[in-house]
Parts: C-alpha cells; structure tokens; sequence
C-alpha cells in the first residue's frame, strides 16, 4: 500500500518535472544519458506481479523459448512455480511454466534440487514435503533471488546458490555448494509437475561409469518422462527430459553413488550401466552424487536439462545441439542479446536535454521495459515439440488464452515484432489445419477452455490488416493468405463437435444472430451466452475486415452485418436497481424459445441484475468458468459487457442516449467502481471517451487507471498477468495509446515519454512519436509535418513509413477529435 502510494506521487512529480524540462530542452540540444536504450534489458524487474495473484513467471527464459526455467515453491499461487513472499518453501528448480495464468498449476516439471550436507545417500530427503525448505533472505526481508532477462538466481538456507539460464528448449543450472561439501549430490523429480499429476513415470540413469564408446555418459545422465494433466482443461501430455552434469573447472568423473527413489526413499544403484525403473508412485526421479572439486573451495556442478514433448532421446539430443559446451555465461549473455534486441525496439526517451535522468523517469522506464518483457513471454515456441503431427510449420503453444491476448497483446507485437507474430499466425493456421478449427486457449500442446468466442479470429486479422499480400515484405513472412482466410471460415461456419474447446456455437448463431440460454448443450458449468454473443459479433467483425483486404467484397458485407449482431442481445429497458435514470439499456439474455419469427413469440428477455458479477452484485456471484450462478456472462458485469463493442463505439453512444449521456454513464461505471481492471473486457473503457469526442477524459481516465492499478512491486498487478496481457495493457497505457484489434487505427493520447520511437525490422522503419508543449491532453497532432485530421487516433500507415507523429500538447482536457477526427465504428461509415 505505501509503496503504491509512493508510486502515485513520483508519477505525479513527473508531471512537474517535465514541464521543467521540456522548458530547458529547447536551450540544450546535447543528448542526454539514456543509457536503456542500448541495454534495456537491465530496465526489466522481473519480480513485477510475483506474489498475491499475479503469478508471473521471473525466470529463466528466451523471447518466447520454450524453456522457462525457475524456482518452485510451496505457495497454494505457485502457477508459475514462483512466489516473491519469502515465507514460501522452494521445492525445486523446473523447467516449463506459463506466465500469469489461472486454472490448474501449469508445468512445473523436472525439478532439480541440490543437496550440500545429507548424512547419507540413503538419508537425503528426496519427498518433495521433506527436502523443502526457504531461501535465504536480505536484510531487508526480500528473498535473496535475482532475475534478469534470460538468467534467474537465489541462495537457499542450506548455503547452494542456484543459477539458471536458457535456450530455446535446453535450460543450464549451475549449483554452486558451500565451501567443504563432501558429497554434493542432484536430484531430478520426474513426477512432481505442480498438480502431481503425474501417472507412468519413468526414469533412467545411463551408462554411468561406462568406458566405451567415447566414455559414455561419464558422469551418469538422467533420462525420464510422464503423462501429466493440463491446467484449464481436459487433456493430457507427456513430458521428458534429459539431464546430464559437468563440473565447473574440474573433471567432474562418475558420479560417486546413484540411484533412483520413490517418494521419500532414495535407493542406491546395484550395478553399473543403465537402471530403468518404474513406477506408480507420485514421487519418483533420481540422485546422483558426485566428487567435489579438487582444487578450489567451493564445488560449481553444471546440470544440463534437454526437454522434449516428443521422447527423451530428443531431449537428448536438442541438448546436445543447443548447450555442447556448457558454457553458463555464454548461454547467458546470447539470452540477454535476444531479449535486448526485441526489447530495443521500442525506444523510450526523454528529450535532448542534457540533464540527468531523475528517479521518477527511471521507474517510468523500469515500469515499461518490464511490462514489455512480460509481453514476449508467452505463447512459446514449441516448433519441433508438436507431438500431434509433423509439419514444417512454426508451432507456438501456450495460447493461454486468445480470450485475454487479442486485445491488446498481439496489437502490441504488430508494432515491433512481426516475424514472431507471423510465425504465431502460421502456428495457429496449422494447427486449424490439422485440428479443424483454430486454437483458442491452449497449453502443453492439448486444448483448454474458451473463455469467449473463437478469438484467434482477431488475432489473424491483425495481423493480416496490418500486414497484406499487397505490402512487400509480406511473401518473407510465410503466411498463406487463402489458408488464413479459409481458417477464420472454418470458424464462422462450421460448429466443432465441442465448441467449449475450439471453434464456436455456429448454428444458433447463424440461425439466430444471438446465443439463447436454451441452446447451451455444451460448455462448462457457465455457458456465458451474453458474452459470447459479443465475442462472435466482433469476431465476425474481424473477419469481415480480411475479406476487404483479400477483395472478397460480398463475404466483408456479410461478416460486417453479423458484426452488428451485438444489437440482438440490447435490451433498451434494464435499468440498475438503484442507479441512476440516464443508465439505462443493459446487455442482456434472450430466454427460452422455440420459433423464430417473430423473434421473440412469446416477448421474453430473461433478466440478468446488470450488476451481477461486480463488486455490488447482491448475490457476490462470480463469472468464472466453474461459475456456480449461470447468468450468461463470463469475467465481468452485464454492466462492463454493456460497453464492449469496439467494432461499433458510436452505436453504442446512440444506444446509450447520445454522447453526453455515454460520458455520464462512463463515469458512474468508474465512480462506483463497475470498471474492473482485473479481466480484459473492460481494458478499453477508459479510452471510450475518444468517442464521445472528449480524448482529454480518456487521457486523464487512463493515468488514472494506470497509476492506481499498476506499479513497480511483487504485489504490482492487479490480477493475473494473463500471459503478458496486462503487460501489453500496461505498456499501452504508459505509451498513451490503446489498439483497436483487427483495424488499422489506433486511438492515442499522450505519452509519459516524451519520445517513443518503434523500430519495425520487417518494414525497416524507425516511428516516432515526440510531443512538444506543455500539459497531457492532445491539441493538434501532425504527421511528418503536415497536420493530421484527428487528435483521437492514428493510421497504421504511419509503421509503414516510419513517419515522425509529433502531438501537441495542452492544458485543457475539454479539447476534442478535431473535424472529422473521430476514431471509425462500422454505423458511422465504417474502417478504412
Ligand atoms: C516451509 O516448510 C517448513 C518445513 O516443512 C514448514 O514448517 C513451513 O510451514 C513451510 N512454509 C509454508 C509457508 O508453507
Ligand atoms: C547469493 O550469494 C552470492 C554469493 O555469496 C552473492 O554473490 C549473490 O548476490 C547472492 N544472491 C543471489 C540472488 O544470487
Ligand atoms: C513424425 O515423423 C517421424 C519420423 O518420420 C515419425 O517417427 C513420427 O511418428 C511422426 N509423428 C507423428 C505425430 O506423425
Ligand atoms: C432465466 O434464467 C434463469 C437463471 O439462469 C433460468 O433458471 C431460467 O430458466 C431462465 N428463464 C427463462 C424464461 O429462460
Ligand atoms: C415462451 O415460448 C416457449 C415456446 O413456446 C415456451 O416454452 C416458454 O415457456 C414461453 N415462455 C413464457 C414466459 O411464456
Ligand atoms: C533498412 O534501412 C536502412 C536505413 O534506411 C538501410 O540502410 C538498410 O539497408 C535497410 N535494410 C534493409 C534490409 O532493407
């Protein structure tokens, strides 16, 4: 709470400062010290969101790499294995995990864990219960760890330090033991995956000790797998992993004593050459011991872990090919160059003016290169690891889920990474290719729950819209227009046999144009008919914008008309019990039915208490899948889904009683507290006032938002991090922009930076935005020096060109769009 506190004011005296400083910038034309700009990578705190409910993942891990390896702990909010309060018991170091996720604890397998000081081989504790124990901690209370971008470390309270670092799919431990270890010794947990959930574990120990063939696995190597459960939904997958040890600066030998063990038994090895044992048991791996090193005090032991969703021996040899040397700093430092390549393409800056950099603009760089970082997490890049089929095709997982990252994740990436997302949309076509219908929450390879409609809809027409057949770079990206446009009509046609896990309830909704609660035969506990009914509508919406781009004119007409689909389910009567008059018209559900002409035979609208689901739901019901109240809507209010139509905003206002009437009702959603940062479908409202054509609103709403909700902390989000969606939502916030997905406009307000620059590798453009003048609020906006109509949003063409946007900007926060300024909505004409 004070730390947030604390936050608030330096945001505050920011404002202060640069006032002062944009004043002295025109007298003081040297560059400044920005030194995040050539490595930004130290800029990234990695800790952000890694205690109370964020479960971020602060490990070990390339841009998207497969291998997220990371400390495990005992905390019942272990999603991503990691917990920032000390008070947690570490239970070991694995080597997959998702990032910000809910459900089930996803992938936390392979646990290595160390041993300085058991009494005996047979003595150390291998159970997971009785070899936990804390990490040490600073003076200051903190967990002794350490993370930065590709590399993680932490000191246990039996004095090993542990270092991880990454490749794609190969992760390197280094375990380095306190100063007279006798017999430091390794374990590798096969079965423990976070939910042990683990059924026919295996593991072998080879060739230890063997002498042919170039001396085997001379320090004994550890093979093993399983078949685990997935986190959010039915299906299960099978994990292996292959582990092998050197000594840092010695010969690290056979391993002295080996064995595997069950649960809290650890037996030792009868002969040399390969042990295979099975087992049952929900505790199962190996241990090994080694020597220590001869020369020098403290004994370094390298732990080398190929994971593989396809067999051990590829495991084995992904490891081979990715860490031949075991080299740790090297591995390191490549791991930091790829995050510092991504994450410098978006340049931060202050001005030219020579001054240092105060504390405040640190933490407003800290707090945007990390929110970034956290955006380049997920999905990973599981090519070549796809157990389903073969294809030469990228194969990216951990889509967890569309729902959350189509907003304003994938948007984000449009800007300055379009190869990885190519080569997610590539991803994602072959999976419809070979699954029938594209994914939509999916982890560990296997399909999880939808969460709304078929929201890769979205995801591929940002992409395309942003990048089209006509533009010259797009044959390098690999993506197959017919394919991708053949993929979206799978969805909007053709209903999978459970729409809960891929695709969508098509036939109603061609039927019908809406979801009727009558018609839910599958789907969960909460089959959320409202929201789904939007969700459809603005996926359609996406559709209809890449037959426009392809020429396909009758199919855009036709999608675009679906898209206004949002009406069937406005019920212009609700009001909320106890709420003012001028709130009025809610989302709503259609009740049963049998004959649709006339559309409602029988005038039924079922009623839902707009307020279900919020803070003031009488009922304190909840919209989670396993919703125990099934009122149609999934993670947020009728009130909050009441303005989520960001394909028509203007209709929404018409609905809504006119502009004034739009921003009264948006600041009641805000004064009573029915905005809830917490879950994607209320990201965009404070924006919403763009189109009412007061920007000024939106620019002070969205600092707002962004200052109470976000900070530099471990308790630093306000929710689940999503897979990086509140980080893309962070970062847009701090940018002063927010992304209207599957269009090529983008609304805009000013930027806490005085400078952004985004470096486009596949356009080879540099764009700039700078703002001149004082105050927050957007007077007049030009575009490579010539003014622009509309001070509310921007076109795409500006990432193409690499244009210079420079905002003007001023104290008044009652200035609009600008003639003909307001951002597109299909009843008003429609997107260009
Ligand atoms: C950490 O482990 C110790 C020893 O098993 C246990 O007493 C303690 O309760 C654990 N801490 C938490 C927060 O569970
Ligand atoms: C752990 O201990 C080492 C050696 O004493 C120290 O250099 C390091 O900063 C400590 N913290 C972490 C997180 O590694
Ligand atoms: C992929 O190809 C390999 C090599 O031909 C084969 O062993 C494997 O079974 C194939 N996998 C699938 C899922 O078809
Ligand atoms: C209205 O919704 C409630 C709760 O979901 C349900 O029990 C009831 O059957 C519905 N009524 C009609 C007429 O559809
Ligand atoms: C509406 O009509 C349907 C079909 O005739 C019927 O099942 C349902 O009970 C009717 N509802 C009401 C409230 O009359
Ligand atoms: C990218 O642009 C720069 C400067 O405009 C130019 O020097 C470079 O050759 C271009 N690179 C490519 C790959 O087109």
């Amino acid at each position: 709470m004070i730390l947030r506190f604390q936050f608030l004011s330096a945001f505050l005296l920011l404002f202060i400062s640069s006032f002062v400083s944009q004043a002295s910038a025109q007298d003081t034309p040297e560059a400044r010290t920005e030194p995040w700009i050539q490595d930004p990578a130290s800029y990234v705190n990695a800790f952000i969101g890694t205690v109370n409910v964020g479960h971020v993942f602060p490990g070990a891990t390339l841009p998207h790499g497969m291998i997220k390896a990371g400390l495990d702990t005992d905390s019942p909010g272990n999603h991503a294995g990691y917990d920032g309060d000390p008070q947690y018991n570490a239970t070991g170091f694995s080597q997959l995990h998702d990032t910000g996720t809910g459900g089930s604890i996803p992938l936390s397998n392979f646990k290595l864990w160390a041993y300085a000081s058991c009494t005996s081989f047979e003595k150390c504790p291998s159970g997971i219960v009785q070899r936990k124990l804390k990490r040490k901690t600073r003076d200051d209370g903190s967990p002794d760890d350490y993370a930065s971008p590709g590399y993680f470390s932490t000191n246990l309270t039996n004095d090993i330090r542990v270092e991880l670092t990454a490749t794609r799919r190969t992760a390197l431990h280094r375990y380095t033991f306190p100063a007279g270890t006798a017999h430091p010794r390794i374990l590798v947990d096969i079965a423990n995956d976070g939910q042990r959930s683990a059924t026919y574990p295996q593991v072998l120990i080879d060739q230890v000790g063997l002498e042919s063939e170039g001396g085997g696995y001379q320090s004994g190597r550890v093979r093993g797998g399983a078949e685990f459960a997935a986190s959010f939904g039915p299906g299960r997958y099978k994990a292996y992993v292959c582990v092998t040890f050197k000594g840092e600066g010695y010969e690290l030998g056979k391993p002295t004593e080996y064995g595997a063990y069950s649960n809290n038994y650890p037996v030792r090895g009868a002969r040399n050459g390969e042990q295979v044992y099975l087992s049952s048991g929900s505790e199962h791996g190996a241990l090994l011991e080694f020597i220590p090193s001869p020369s020098s005090a403290v004994t370094s032991i390298l732990a080398r872990v190929g994971v593989s969703f396809i067999s051990t021996n590829q495991a084995c040899s992904t490891a081979e090919e990715e860490i031949q040397d075991y080299d740790f700093e090297r591995v390191k430092s490549e791991a930091r160059a790829q995050w510092n390549d991504v994450l410098g393409r978006v340049k931060v800056r202050f001005g030219d003016s020579a001054k240092r950099t105060t504390e405040t603009e640190r933490e407003l760089v800290e707090h945007f290169y990390s929110s970034l970082y956290r955006t380049h997490i997920a999905p990973a890049d599981y090519t070549g690891e796809n157990p389903h089929w073969n294809s030469t095709e990228p194969y990216y997982d951990s889509l967890y889920c569309n729902w959350d990252t189509y907003r304003t994740l994938y948007p984000l990436m449009a800007m300055h990474d379009p190869v990885t997302f190519s080569k997610i949309i590539r991803g994602m076509i072959d999976i419809q290719k070979h699954e029938g219908w594209l994914p939509e929450c999916r982890g560990a390879t296997v399909k999880h729950y939808m969460q709304g409609g078929s929201n890769a809809d979205p995801i591929l027409a940002d992409f395309l819209v942003k990048y089209p057949p006509s533009s010259s770079s797009f044959s390098s990206l690999g993506v197959s227009p017919s394919d991708l446009y053949a993929a979206l009509l799978r969805d909007a046609e053709d209903q999978p046999p459970n729409w809960n896990l891929q695709g969508r309830e098509v036939d109603v909704w061609k039927e019908l144009g809406y979801i009727a609660q009558s018609f839910a035969s599958v789907g969960g506990a909460n089959t959320k008919w409202v929201s789904r009914t939007l969700e459809y509508a603005f996926d359609d919406f996406a559709i209809a914008q890449v037959a426009k781009v392809l020429g396909k004119t009758e199919d855009a007409e036709k999608y675009m008309k679906r898209a206004q689909n949002f009406l069937n389910v406005w019920n212009p009567d609700v009001t909320v019990p106890g709420g003012p008059d001028f709130v009025k018209g809610m989302m709503q559900t259609h009740a049963f039915f049998t004959s649709l002409k006339p559309r409602f035979a029988n005038g039924t609208w079922n009623h839902t208490d707009p307020r279900h689901c919020s803070i003031h739901d009488p009922e304190k019901a909840t919209c989670f899948l396993n919703a125990a109240r099934r009122d149609g809507f999934y993670e947020a209010s009728p009130i909050v889904y009441s303005q989520y139509v960001p394909q028509d905003s203007a209709k929404l206002i018409e609905l809504q009683g006119g502009a004034e009437a739009f921003i009264n009702r948006l600041d009641w959603i805000f004064e009573n507290l029915y905005f809830d940062v917490t879950n994607e479908p209320s990201h965009q409202m404070p924006f919403m006032h763009h189109y009412a054509n007061r920007p000024g609103l939106s620019t002070s709403r969205s600092r707002k938002v962004l200052e109470e909700h976000f900070d530099l902390t471990k308790d630093g989000l306000p929710g689940n991090d999503d897979s990086g969606a509140m980080g893309s939502y962070a970062a847009f916030s701090l940018l002063g922009m927010y992304p209207l997905p599957a269009t090529r406009q983008l609304l805009i307000s000013s930027s806490y930076f005085p400078v952004v620059e985004f470096v486009n590798p596949v356009y080879n453009t540099t764009t700039t935005f700078k703002t001149t003048g004082s105050g927050i609020f957007v007077k007049g906006v030009t575009i490579d020096g010539e003014p622009w109509r509309s001070t509310c949003f921007i076109e795409w063409a500006v990432f193409e060109k690499g244009s210079v946007v420079e905002l003007e900007l001023s104290e008044d926060e009652s200035l609009g769009c600008g003639e003909g300024g307001l951002p597109p909505s299909i009843s008003t004409g429609g997107y260009a």
